[in-house]
């Protein structure tokens, strides 16, 4: 990218994702580091520092572990990579739920520290007041509502939501409430197409579907999990490559160079200057 282009890409900002309800998909994707983010930037209308890095780059076994400094290293990481897509850095797992007051100030730090444009939230009725104080004070926030991943230790594990009853009026209630909160928009995460369709129809923001069929205004994708980083991946997940295999390729072709000394080879030395 030249420099003159450089200073005068715009980024994507929320209120242009909001004005996005029901026209074009939204294109979203998880971006942890600043070379990943650079590739997938002309691609993506936003970049997702999920806090599925935890898992995903860290090799924890939930997102109950992840940190604020975290969020916080891979949100820098990623606004050096990008130009022109919205970034939005997930708010971890003890750090919005308590006082609003908190959330309030963990927020502005991701913000301030970052540069990123917006924080995400594993939302639902009870923390919508939290939302709406970060809202109402120039946080823009994008909610999460259906499977929430940071629920894994009462939960058990990840499940699909919303197959009784009670489950899904709970998960209608929950995108009322964070809709009404003041976000900008809201990922749909593990619910059956009748529900993302339900909700996407309820709530006046741009949903973001993962799991939640094409009934979203978006799509969002763990970028590992549709690269084929991982030897198992969800069912909602198409692998549009298999970069697991190429790597594997790829070292098991180096380690038998360097064994067999072909390489470094005579276009890989350095040579001394003659005289
Ligand atoms: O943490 C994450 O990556 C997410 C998305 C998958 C929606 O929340």
């Amino acid at each position: 990218m030249s420099a003159q282009r450089q200073e005068t890409v715009k980024r994507i900002s929320a209120p242009d994702i909001a004005a996005r309800k029901g026209g074009v998909p939204i294109v979203c994707l998880t971006a942890y580091t600043a070379p990943v983010a650079e590739i997938l930037d002309e691609h993506c209308d936003l970049l997702l520092v999920g806090d599925s890095v935890g898992m995903v780059v860290h090799g924890l076994p939930n997102t109950v572990g992840v940190t604020l400094e975290m969020m916080i290293l891979h949100g820098q990481a990623v606004m050096r990579g990008s130009k022109r897509a919205m970034v939005v850095v997930d708010m971890p797992f003890g750090s919005y739920e308590g006082s609003r007051e908190a959330a309030y100030a963990n927020a502005v730090r991701i913000l301030k520290e970052t540069g990123a444009q917006a924080v995400k939230v594993e939302a639902g009725v009870e923390v919508a007041e939290n939302i709406a104080y970060l809202t109402q004070r120039g946080v823009p926030v994008m909610g999460h509502v259906g499977l929430r991943p940071q629920a894994v230790l009462v939960d058990g594990g990840f499940k699909a939501k919303g197959k009784t009853a009670g489950e899904h009026d709970r998960i209608l209630a929950d995108a009322h409430a964070t809709a009404q909160a003041g976000v900008f928009s809201i990922v749909v995460e593990g619910v059956a197409e009748g529900l993302a369709q339900e909700i996407t129809a309820l709530v006046p923001v741009p949903t973001v579907g993962i799991g939640a069929s094409a009934g979203c205004d978006g799509q969002v994708l763990v970028t590992d999990d549709m690269l084929g980083l991982f030897d198992w991946t969800p069912k909602f997940v198409r692998r549009y490559a298999d970069l697991r295999g190429e790597i594997g390729r790829a070292v098991g072709e180096y380690a038998a160079d360097v064994r067999a000394r072909r390489f470094p080879g005579p276009a890989e030395i350095y040579f001394a200057k003659a005289g």
